[in-house]
């Protein structure tokens, strides 16, 4: 079984490594091959977003238990500048990038469950988890 993994994000090709590994964890968890995609592609946004909004952060991969279910927990931890409105943040197109707006509610989509802590000036984490059908 693959283990946890928690991939730090610095550069650009961190965020490569961080879905990759999420998605050889997936794999081993037992997720079908449409499944790996939809939560390769929610890491991939929450990775970015570390990049983009706090510069550097990590993304941790993990196996989630909750009775007999089995899954995968994905949380993306950064020390940036936090999300003032969180609500706003999560609402599609909104973006102080130059993004379409669409990672946060995109991922809140694709996962099963998704929770999102932040605190201006102190930073944000993105819990994510999504259960083997
Ligand atoms: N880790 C973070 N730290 C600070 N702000 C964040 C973080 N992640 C998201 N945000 C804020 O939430 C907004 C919405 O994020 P979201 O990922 O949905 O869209 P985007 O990154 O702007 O564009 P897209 O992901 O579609 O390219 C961002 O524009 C940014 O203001
Ligand atoms: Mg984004």
């Amino acid at each position: 079984m693959s283990d946890e993994a928690c991939v730090p994000i610095n550069w650009e090709v961190d965020v490569v490594t961080a879905r990759q590994r999420g998605r050889a964890l997936a794999s081993e968890l037992g997720f079908s091959r449409g499944d790996l995609a939809l939560i390769a592609t929610a890491i991939s946004e929450v990775a970015r977003n570390i990049l983009e909004y706090a510069g550097h952060g990590e993304v941790t991969v993990a196996t989630a238990q909750d009775g007999r279910r089995r899954g995968i927990m994905v949380v993306a931890r950064d020390e940036g500048p936090g999300i003032a409105d969180i609500a706003l943040a999560m609402q599609d197109g909104y973006s102080t990038g130059k993004g379409l707006g669409v990672g946060l509610p995109g991922s809140r989509r694709l996962m099963d469950d998704f929770e999102i802590a932040s605190e201006v000036g102190k930073g944000t984490t993105v819990t994510m988890r999504k259960w083997v059908p």
